[in-house]
């Protein structure tokens, strides 16, 4: 009988791609086969986040538990940010954990899984060369790491601390397991990185430089391959060349992550993010010329410690402008480490939490308004999914969940489908 492996993900895309590569190795080199049942795993992993403080707090209770109800021979092991960042600290308070693997070092696990006490850290650790096999969870599409690391020094956030230096993959490494995924017959690619569009400033390798433009017209010429899909860009890096790049290349996915953070250009200084208000609205607003149907996304961080109410106020003015598709936002939470944590604040944990609040009932808005537009319209989706009740969902090209009745035969198909409602995240629909 194999091992068995269970692993909990948290965090991002790129934590969650971290987990198949574990996943991957520990199947080739140690024999584990996934489970969904904690209670029969012989090895529990954890993969942390810890770009916010709660989810970091809750970690040694959720450990303690674990350690309780977990077949007795069954190891323990903490991967990711937080074990990036605790590193030792974790084994110090939870002495049952076997080992402590960080982001970045996730090579290395084939190595320590069978080392009690081992901790591997190294926040440098170079694995832009080494190949991970794929664990994908979709046969239509598969994720890539274009890069690792961050450089830039977002001063409300950990990652640099979690995830070191920005380091580019080099571009056939990436090609070459696009292929080898269009081969297996995925027909969409989504590219990693914490910041995407720096692509190509520094390799290991001695390859020269090079730029995420050309990275993207490269990979649009892999035969098979339908649909480029990238994340996190950074709107300070989204030049001329790149904006018409989107727009213009057919198998770039008409849907863009564009992080906004704060509205207010004081703000958005504060936390280094390089760019002002205007420069964002004139980025998002060309975007949305070029693309009429593009869907935009964002991240929002409200009461960071030096927002005022006009700087909040900045931010709604941008949100009313660019009407975003999608908002993820968020309550400043201080970090160790990083530039803001010395800062005094000026905003209350309640007003945070009022601001929070309108951004969100905002957006809600917004959403209602923008999805009830795609009513009538014949979009094309991409089926990947069978549901419950005889229904197939799959994605548009600018990426809105889609349901119709269907069956088997759509899985991988990207079929035309006309919209016949739709709520505020999903549309439903018909095949024509
Ligand atoms: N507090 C709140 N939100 C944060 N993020 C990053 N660091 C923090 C923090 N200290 C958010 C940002 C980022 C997203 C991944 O998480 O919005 O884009
Ligand atoms: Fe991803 Fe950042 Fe969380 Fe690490 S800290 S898992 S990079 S979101």
């Amino acid at each position: 009988m194999s091992k068995k492996l269970f692993i909990q993900t948290l965090g991002c895309q790129m934590n969650s791609l971290d987990s198949e590569h574990l996943l991957s190795e520990l199947k080739t080199h140690k024999g584990y086969t996934q489970t969904e049942d904690m209670n029969e795993a012989d090895l529990i992993i954890i993969n942390t986040c810890s770009v916010r403080e709660k989810p970091v707090q809750k970690l040694f209770s959720e450990l303690g538990s674990i350690n309780k109800s977990k077949k007795t021979s069954a190891k323990i092991g903490v991967c990711g940010c937080t074990a990036s960042h605790l590193g030792e600290e974790i084994i110090k308070k939870a002495p049952y954990v076997d080992f402590v693997l960080g982001a970045r070092n996730i090579s290395k696990i084939k190595d320590i899984v069978d080392k009690k006490g081992s901790v591997e850290v190294d926040i440098n650790y170079d694995e832009s060369n080494y190949t991970f096999g794929s664990n994908g969870h979709s046969l239509y599409k598969t994720s890539v790491n274009i890069s690792i690391g961050c450089d830039k020094e977002c001063t409300y956030c950990i990652v640099p601390f979690t995830r070191g230096d920005e380091i580019s993959i080099p571009s056939d490494m990436i090609i070459s397991q696009v292929q080898k995924a269009v081969d297996g017959g995925a027909k969409e690619v989504m590219l990693l990185g914490q910041n995407v569009n720096n692509y190509g400033k520094r390799f290991s390798d001695g390859s020269p430089k090079s730029s995420f433009t050309q990275l993207l017209k490269d990979i649009s010429h892999i035969e098979g391959l339908e649909r480029i899909r990238f994340t996190s860009p950074h709107p300070l890096h989204m030049d001329d060349e790149f904006i018409t790049e989107f727009a213009t290349n057919p198998k770039i996915s008409k849907s863009i992550h564009m992080p906004l953070q704060s509205g207010s250009t004081k703000v958005l200084k504060d936390m280094k993010r390089g760019y002002s208000k205007e420069w964002f609205l004139n980025r998002a607003t060309k975007i949305r010329e070029l693309v009429p149907e593009v869907r935009i996304s964002t991240d929002i961080i409200v009461g960071f410690p030096t927002e005022t109410h006009e700087d909040f106020l900045d931010t709604i003015d941008v949100i009313e402008k660019v009407k975003f598709d999608q908002i993820f936002n968020f309550k400043y939470s201080p970090r160790p480490n990083t530039a803001a944590l010395t800062l005094e604040s000026i905003v209350s944990d309640e007003e945070a939490s009022k601001r929070l609040e309108e951004v969100i009932e905002l957006h809600k808005i917004h959403q209602e308004e923008l999805m009830h537009k795609n009513i009538g319209k014949t979009i094309k989706v991409l089926f990947e999914e069978l549901k419950a009740g005889g229904e197939v969902s799959g994605f548009s090209d600018n990426y809105i969940q889609v349901f119709v009745k269907g069956s088997e035969e759509l899985l991988g198909q990207i079929v035309d489908v006309k919209i016949t409602s739709a709520s505020r995240t999903t549309l439903k629909g018909e095949v024509i």
